[in-house]
């Protein structure tokens, strides 16, 4: 089904399922399937596995979520042509350092048993115990590796994750190939607007990790009053209203039926809720305590 809304950036229409294409021409489907805190063995291939027999052609992991193997053998197993799957995964964010980069893709790949994967990302600008702290110069030492990656076809797309503009503007000035993706935390209530505006007028894909505020935004009264008009589940409005922002949703659950549920997304969101849910704050029920690593 075509959205008639524009893609913020301009030239690119998004589509409730379907595909956006990178600026190297690569082909990227607008839903994706999360993966983060699925513990490797059976959770993560059963819950790989059903996501790919529920119609998922993208799925997400990370070195850091340490189920690569899993997620691998649920791609190989499920009798899917290789180039018919789109796999990302993920550079440390503490490897700030040009061979420990190729070296960490390298294990990647033999993790996932693939010889190569559809997009790589580094997963932050800075390692997760230093938030916050400049690394330009590791980024840009990571950054030449993973160029390196993208030229030998160990990855068809190169991008970033958690970057602010500052980091993007000293990786890209430092660099041969610009990031094709940025992929940040978007969920209503909590849109980046300046980080998406500078991507989406850059030629950067956003994709949107947390559609769902890790689930604490699905009891949200005014996201449901809106959810309730389409009858339609909070879960499906909050990700149609990230594709309708021009933005790749990547979902997460290990329940089957809402692998279903979350792909059902053959609505449209009318400019007039688009607005109301872009004015929403606070949407999401904050967490306390230690907040695992993404
Ligand atoms: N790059 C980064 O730094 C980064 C950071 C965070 C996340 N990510 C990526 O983004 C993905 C998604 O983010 P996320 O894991 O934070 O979670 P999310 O997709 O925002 O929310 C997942 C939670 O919502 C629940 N849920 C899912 N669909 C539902 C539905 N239809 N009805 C009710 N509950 C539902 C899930 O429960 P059940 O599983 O129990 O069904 C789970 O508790 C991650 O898995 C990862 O791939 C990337």
């Amino acid at each position: 089904m075509t959205n008639p809304r524009t893609h913020p950036g301009g030239s690119t229409t998004m589509t409730s399922s379907g595909q956006l294409t990178l600026t190297n021409g690569v082909q990227i489907p607008t839903l994706g399937f999360g993966t983060w805190q699925i513990p490797d063995g059976a959770a993560a291939y059963d819950a790989v596995s059903a996501a790919l027999a529920a119609g998922y052609r993208h799925i997400d992991t990370a070195r850091a979520y340490g189920n690569e193997s899993s997620v691998g053998r649920a791609i190989a197993d499920s009798g899917l042509a290789r180039e018919d799957v789109f796999v990302t995964t993920k550079l440390p964010a503490e490897i700030k350092d040009h061979d420990a980069a190729a070296t960490s893709l390298q294990e990647s790949l033999a993790a996932l048993g693939l010889a190569y994967v559809d997009l790589y990302l580094i997963h932050a600008p800075w390692p997760w115990a230093q938030m916050g702290a400049d690394h330009a110069t590791g980024n840009a030492l990571a950054w030449a590796a993973m160029e390196g990656a993208h030229e030998h076809r160990l990855a068809r797309a190169i991008g970033v994750s958690n970057f602010a503009v500052s980091d993007l503007e000293k990786l890209i000035a430092a660099s041969r190939l610009k990031p094709q993706v940025n992929q940040i935390k978007f969920y209503i209530g909590n849109t980046q607007d300046e980080i998406t505006r500078y991507c989406q007028t850059h030629d950067i894909l956003v994709e949107g990790f947390s559609p769902l505020a890790t689930g604490s935004i699905l009891s949200n009264a005014d996201v449901l009053d809106v959810a309730r008009t389409y009858d339609r589940s909070v879960a499906q409005l909050c990700i149609r209203y990230v594709q309708q922002r021009g933005v790749v949703p990547l979902p997460k659950t290990t329940t089957p039926s809402r692998m279903v549920e979350n792909a059902d997304l053959g609505f449209t969101i009318t400019d007039e809720h688009m607005a109301l849910l872009d004015g929403l704050t606070d949407t999401a029920t904050e967490h306390h305590g230690p907040k695992p690593r993404a």
